[in-house]
């Protein structure tokens, strides 16, 4: 592990003014958001589709770094160019999926555990071989009456140090993604109470595997209340109780921060970013790390429904793509408006 090298790729990702967009999608999930829409769920439609993003003309303005699957990360544009290539070109950095997906966890009925570090250190050589210079794992916590159990948080914040281990050995940046679900009717306080236990887990794991704060993004969800709960929250509500959560919890030495979006909508991701980072520059504050986003849904949805799997709507598919990542770039330093959404 070179500690300068892993610091210097964690800071073009997180400390250069952008985002992040994951498209790293499973093929399951890719055809099931393809088959919501009526896209045929082919390879070769996700090949044209993953085309479509990363050829979007300006991306780079905006986005550090593209989160791929291992399906992509392989595949090419219609003249044959690597799409590897075509994200060094624009200047973007790669990353990979490296979990194979959050499994039910024995025992603890309705819970989840993240599987995928059985021949990580291998796919990690061969995907740094190829070129990827960070990775990504998602554990998954679900909120009911009965859970999260200490077990589930315990497990999946153990499994996410040993591949953080792993990628730094393999002089990959680890993003490291506990995900608090936002399904289910609890309250904000009971997300917080859950985002800052599982952190605390998480960063005590981090510490006991060795690995190397400097050279890892923190991906945690915003602190929101359920979908179902019958009160939301005002963005200044779920910046304050998102940013103290954080400050809580979260090393000063880590890179940065860069959240995902859950299934929010476009735009209420982008006013919640803004609201964040808008209390984080307030007089008194002191941040001490960039708080920038790292939006699968969030990004993709608009140009998505626009696509349809028709070559000619690939150009108005675009345009939205880039529209919402100028939005989400704006936020990160409080600039975001929504009139911005129309322009
Ligand atoms: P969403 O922004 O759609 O939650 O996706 C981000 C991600 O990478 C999930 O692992």
């Amino acid at each position: 592990m070179n500690a300068a090298e892993l610091a210097e790729t964690a800071r073009q990702l997180v400390g250069a003014g952008k985002g992040l967009l994951a498209m790293d999608e499973s093929n399951g999930t890719c055809n099931k958001r393809f088959a919501a829409l009526g896209i045929g769920q082919t390879e070769e439609k996700r090949r044209a589709y993953r085309k479509l993003l990363i050829t979007t003309p300006r991306l780079a303005e905006s986005i550090s770094g593209v989160i791929l699957y291992d399906e992509t990360i392989r595949q090419k544009t219609t003249d044959g160019t690597p799409f590897l290539a075509v994200l060094e070109k624009a200047g973007i950095l790669p990353g990979i999926k490296v979990d194979i997906g959050a499994k039910a966890m024995a025992g603890h009925p309705g819970e989840k555990i993240t599987e995928g570090l059985d021949g990580l250190r291998e796919r990690l050589a061969a995907y740094a071989g190829m070129g990827a210079r960070f990775a990504k794992w998602r554990a998954v916590i679900n909120l009911g009456d009965d859970h999260p159990s200490r077990a589930c948080i315990a497990a999946n914040a153990q499994a996410l140090a040993r591949y953080a281990a792993l990628c730094q050995e393999a002089g990959i940046v680890p993003i490291v993604e506990p995900e608090i679900l936002m399904a289910g009717d609890h309250t904000l306080e009971r997300c917080r109470e859950v985002t800052e236990e599982t952190l605390h887990a998480v960063f005590d794991h981090l510490y006991e595997q060795g690995v190397l704060l400097e050279g890892i993004i923190l991906k945690p969800n915003m602190v929101l209340p359920g979908l179902g709960y019958s009160q939301q929250e005002s963005l200044d509500g779920v910046a304050e109780a998102t940013l103290t959560t954080l400050l809580r919890v979260v090393p000063a030495a880590v890179a940065g921060i860069a959240f995902l979006s859950g299934g929010q909508s476009a735009d209420l991701a982008t006013a919640r970013l803004d609201a964040i980072n808008r209390l984080a520059r307030a007089p008194g504050s002191h941040l001490p790390w960039p708080l920038v986003f790292s939006f699968g849904r969030a990004i993709q949805q608009p140009a998505l429904t626009v696509w349809q799997g028709d070559d000619s709507c690939v150009a108005a598919a675009q345009k939205l793509l880039i529209q919402r990542v100028r939005c989400d770039r704006a936020a990160l330093t409080g600039e975001y408006e929504a009139a911005m959404e129309h322009t």
